[in-house]
């Protein structure tokens, strides 16, 4: 698949390129984020390089995971994070979304707005030049709160808990699991966890 961008006025999505290996590198090294991906460590320029000039090229060219980099639309060259979907598997209509924001984007609703967009693509028909799929779904650990209040803002619906389904760093832990449909209202929702047991 060509790559493509999306935007909802704030928030443009678009492709890593060359110009994002700087921001990748600083971004990737980001305590925050390495908690709660598989960024390697240390994460090293070359790593960027190959991740703009390789491994993102591939997945597009492959149509089972699309990679966006996050960038406010009044600044899209600084790029602020990265967006996910993948396991895209357009037989079954099924994919999930995975995301990280740097420090100086959040807080803005710049991911909720991303997630938005990526979930309107993903459901509008192929005819309509979407990715026809009917379910979306997301994965994360149980102390992974800003990830989950995003998805609840989106519209995930929360449907369980994964025990010792994840990996993070070495160490063994659950997974919360929720997805969308895209027959689903896409209003806010609160999954009522509480504080979660991590
Ligand atoms: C989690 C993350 C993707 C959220 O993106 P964001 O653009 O800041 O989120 P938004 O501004 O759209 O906020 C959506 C809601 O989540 C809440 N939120 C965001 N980050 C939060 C956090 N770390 N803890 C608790 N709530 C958080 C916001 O307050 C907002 O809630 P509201 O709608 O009730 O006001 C981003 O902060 C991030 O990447 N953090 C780094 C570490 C991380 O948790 N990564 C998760 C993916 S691996």
């Amino acid at each position: 698949m060509e790559p493509f961008e999306l935007t909802d006025g704030q928030v443009l999505l678009r492709v890593p390129d060359e110009g994002d290996i700087d921001a990748l590198v600083t971004h990737c090294a980001d305590p925050a984020i390495v908690a709660f991906t598989t960024v390697p460590v240390p994460y090293e320029r070359s790593y960027a390089e190959r991740y703009v000039r390789t491994l993102v090229p591939e997945r597009w060219a492959s149509g089972r995971k699309l990679v966006w980099g996050v960038r406010r639309a009044d600044d899209p060259d600084r790029l602020l994070g990265i967006l996910n979907l993948f396991d895209i598997d357009k037989g079954r209509g099924t994919a999930e979304v995975g995301y990280w924001l740097a420090a100086g984007g959040r807080g803005q609703g710049l991911m909720t707005g991303a997630v938005a967009a990526v979930l309107d693509h993903a459901f509008r028909s192929a005819d309509s030049g979407g990715l026809g799929l009917f379910r979306v779904q997301w994965t994360a650990a149980p102390e992974n709160v800003g990830s989950r209040r995003v998805a609840e803002r989106v519209g995930f619906r929360f449907e369980g808990r994964l025990r010792g389904a994840l990996v993070l760093r070495g160490r063994r832990t659950d997974a919360l699991r929720a997805a969308v449909l895209s027959t689903d209202s896409r209003e806010s929702q609160d999954w009522n966890l509480g504080v979660v047991d991590q």
